[in-house]
């Protein structure tokens, strides 16, 4: 059976998933995603994905006529057509197709909306005994806030540490370190978790505030302070974290082992903490 693509409201086939030429998606990358994670059949966060979606599409006036019960149906329809279990839903919103102008088209240029989904599994061999990370200059916009499709900073980050054998890139502006190509850092420190604050440096990670929660539930103090790539090698324990790779422990940073290069305490804690509440979501 194929994957059915939600494009504009319809169900395609994924070959005939096609858009326009001048897509402002495709030309400058105008536009903004989400990605959400289903288990057994269930949304997990639904309800903070589509805030942010909605909170992208306005920081960026792209003037999105949906409400969070609307992009839910939508969502909902599209996992049920594909039987989708376990895996996830990719949503997108383009600015839409207008003749290529940087500056935004008219009012009757309406945004274009694609969503297609995936089936897979946890990661859990990687949960278990972590990966690898390196590290890499951040050489991003300024509104890492914003979900943008805008990714090539996150692509080349992303495409050093294949290079290395890594399965991720730690991002640094400078000495400070501010979060992963495609996931937020965490260095555990003498019982203490830092991760940058949420401002325009980072994407306000879903699985980070999950992770938050779980820290204040279990009285791990969870210090919201930029922190340097110096502390992040000394660290006891280091996670990322992402809807895909919801808390992963980190055992070797740069070719050289983090702590004692086994997956430490606080991350089993924040790993169990995790399962239940994907426990709970159901
Ligand atoms: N990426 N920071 C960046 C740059 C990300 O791309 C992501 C997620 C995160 C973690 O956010 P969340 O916990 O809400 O997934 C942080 C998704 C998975 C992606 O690009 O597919």
């Amino acid at each position: 059976m194929t994957n059915k693509v939600l494009l504009n409201g319809r169900f395609v086939e994924e070959q005939e998933a096609l858009v326009p030429y001048n897509d402002r998606g495709y030309n400058f990358g105008d536009g903004i995603y989400e990605y959400i994670r289903i288990y057994d059949g269930h949304f997990f966060t639904l309800q903070e994905h589509f805030e942010r979606f909605l909170r992208s599409a306005s920081e960026l006036n792209i003037d999105l006529d949906e409400t969070i019960e609307s992009l839910t149906e939508k969502a909902e329809a599209l996992v049920k057509e594909n039987n989708v279990e376990n895996g996830g839903v990719y949503m997108q919103v383009t600015r839409g197709a207008a003749p290529r102008d940087h500056a935004f088209p008219g009012p009757d240029v309406k945004p274009q909306m694609m969503a297609f989904t995936r089936s897979y599994g946890r990661p859990l061999e990687a949960l278990e005994n972590g990966i690898n990370a390196v590290t890499v200059e951040d050489i991003r916009w300024l509104r890492c806030d914003i979900k943008s499709l805008n990714l090539l900073g996150n692509v080349l980050s992303k495409e050093y540490a294949v290079k290395y054998n890594a399965s991720e890139a730690i991002q640094h502006r400078g000495e400070t370190v501010t979060e992963g190509a495609s996931s937020n850092v965490y260095a555990i420190k003498d019982g203490v978790i830092y991760t940058h604050p949420t401002d325009n440096f980072i994407l306000n990670g879903i699985t980070r505030k999950v992770i938050k929660r779980i820290a204040n539930e279990q009285n791990i103090p969870f210090k919201e302070e930029t922190f340097t790539v110096d502390f992040l090698k000394q660290a006891d324990e280091v996670i990322v974290s992402s809807t895909s790779v919801e808390v992963m422990p980190v055992i070797k940073l740069d070719g050289e082992a983090v702590g004692n290069g086994q997956v430490g305490p606080i991350t089993r804690l924040l790993q169990k903490g995790f399962e239940q509440k994907i426990n709970e979501s159901h």
